[in-house]
């Protein structure tokens, strides 16, 4: 395992979607639709990633730090972009994500918004706050794109390709980048209260639109008889662990007090080596890499 850190840099994919079937992990409707939740938490969710960071950016003194934090705005733009071109796609099938993006939308953009603050302490301790709910957050995409990059489960199931480039690539940068969030959050503030207090709202955040967007795939996807969508539930999560197309329940449990722990560094979650290994040959990296090459 190795955690040398590389330089942050966006890779403009594109994914064509046109041969991706609905249910793109054949047979498992549920798996499908668990990690089609991503494509409606991350559009929203990242998009106001970056729009933290750019209010954050003026009170960075560390050279090395603010241009890695330039590098993960760059990353997350890019990721919110392209799990948005997957929603056009899903709605092609008959599966309109609107109601519920229209709620996200409005989760990130005016409960965790701006508000309108005084400029002053109010003003940066809400800034404060989502930094650190984003430190929170960040753990949890290190922990996917790790799981992701080593979940050959999802291979031996026939996944579909372009999909699993998709979480590849993405959950790669999520590796890569990994140390930023909580070194920002480190930087501007580190208090081990904070930090405790927002994993709990984060995580509860997490677990509650999670399941619930679980849920609004699988009641509203036109394929699946009413009967097997209201069926639904933890079990679900558990048995799909089990097999490996899914995060183990065992696995998330203890990604909680490593979190925790006042020695907790990123550093110690996934691997470098690994993330930039996939990269070096993701089709959509490699393309965008040709087409950025070609353009210079
Ligand atoms: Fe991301
Ligand atoms: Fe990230």
């Amino acid at each position: 395992m190795s955690n040398s850190r590389v330089p942050l840099k966006a890779r403009p994919v594109s994914f064509a979607w046109d041969k991706t079937p609905l249910h793109w992990l054949p047979d498992d409707p549920f798996t499908t639709h668990t990690i089609n939740v991503l494509h409606l938490l991350l559009p929203a969710g990242e998009r106001w990633f970056v729009h933290v960071y750019q209010q954050v950016l003026p009170l960075i003194r560390d050279d090395r730090l603010r241009e890695d934090v330039i590098g993960f705005i760059g990353q997350e733009a890019m990721h919110s972009q392209a799990h948005d071109e997957v929603l056009p796609h899903l709605r092609e099938q008959g599966l309109d994500p609107t109601p519920y993006t229209a709620q996200v939308d409005w989760f990130f953009e005016k409960l965790l918004g701006d508000r309108t603050l005084p400029p002053g302490k109010a003003r940066t301790w809400w800034l404060l706050e989502r930094v650190a709910l984003i430190a929170a957050i960040e753990h949890y995409t290190a922990f996917l794109g790790n799981w992701v990059l080593n979940a050959d489960e999802l291979d031996r199931r026939g996944a579909d390709p372009t999909m699993l480039d998709l979480l590849r690539w993405h959950g790669a940068e999520e590796v890569e980048h990994r140390s930023v969030a909580f070194e920002l959050f480190q930087h501007i503030d580190g208090s081990y209260r904070r930090r405790a207090r927002t994993w709990a709202t984060a995580f509860t955040a997490l677990v509650f639109l999670w399941q619930r967007g679980t849920r609004f795939f699988m009641e509203n996807d036109p394929t699946l008889p009413d009967d097997e969508a209201r069926k639904v539930g933890w079990r679900d999560f558990h048995r799909s662990g089990r097999q490996g197309v899914l995060p183990s329940t065992g696995a998330m449990v203890r990604s909680i007090p490593r979190y925790l722990s006042r020695s907790y560094h990123p550093e110690q979650e996934g691997d470098t080596d690994q993330a930039v290994a996939y990269l070096a040959t993701s089709p959509a990296a490699t393309a965008a890499e040709a087409r950025t090459g070609a353009a210079r």
